[in-house]
């Protein structure tokens, strides 16, 4: 099947893309999902707000975050880490929605890493003109783990690379219910998200939210 570079019509689930030894696209893998994703991320971004987080270095990101599941990934000034607890409430992480635990565990199958058991999952709210630069997912404890992110709303264009950040990464578009997954020699790939183009997304407008679940004890 042909996709035209504009044309945002979800792909319809048919098999799983290797992009690298151990990476893979599931194309609209999560379509079926989709709305009670939607719904169950509302709520946790209800109790813990997405928010700019402020790199090591000083800069606050453009992506707006938060987390759900028993630990969550922080940024400050102090270094990147995973926390128990929500540092600006003081409080836990909303639980992980039973709808997030089936959609990872589902695609991590799917890949072939059979009992993923995810406790942190990391929500990304990008905005048009937010970006994640190339980074390496490397601060959670274990990395026979892989990582499996969900791309919702907006079309992205995701970058990925190699173990080595000289590398150049390829850049695949992710639509609506599509599902990446990478671990075993592709788990510390370098990966990031190009500036998210403008658009009007269905069902969440001027938004593109991502889903990353991780094994971070
Ligand atoms: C991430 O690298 O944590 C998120 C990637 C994405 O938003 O697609
Ligand atoms: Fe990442």
């Amino acid at each position: 099947m042909t996709r035209s570079l504009f044309d945002e019509t979800p792909t319809p689930y048919l098999a799983p893309e290797r992009i690298a030894p151990g990476a893979v696209l599931l194309r609209g893998f999560a379509l079926d999902l989709a709305g009670a994703l939607l719904q169950a991320a509302e709520q946790v971004i209800a109790a813990a707000p997405l928010r700019h987080l402020v790199t090591p270095g000083g800069r606050s990101m453009s992506v707006g975050m938060t987390n759900c599941g028993a630990l969550g990934w922080v940024s400050d000034r102090s270094g990147y880490r995973y926390s128990a607890s929500d540092p600006q409430s003081g409080q836990p992480w909303p639980p992980m929605p039973d709808c997030f635990r089936e959609v990872a565990l589902r695609a991590a199958a799917q890949a072939g890493f059979e009992r993923f058991n995810p406790d942190a999952c990391l929500v990304n709210g990008y905005a048009p003109g937010a970006r994640l630069s190339l980074h390496q997912d490397k601060d959670e404890c274990d990395l026979t783990a892989p990582i499996v992110s969900v791309s919702l709303g907006l079309p992205a264009i995701f970058l990925f690379g190699t173990t080595t950040r000289s590398e150049p990464a390829a850049r695949y578009r992710l639509l609506h219910g599509d599902v990446a997954v990478w671990g075993g020699p592709s788990r510390l790939a370098y990966h990031g998200v190009a500036p998210l183009a403008d658009g009007d997304h269905v069902r969440l407008g001027r938004r593109r939210i991502n889903l990353t679940f991780r094994r971070a004890r």
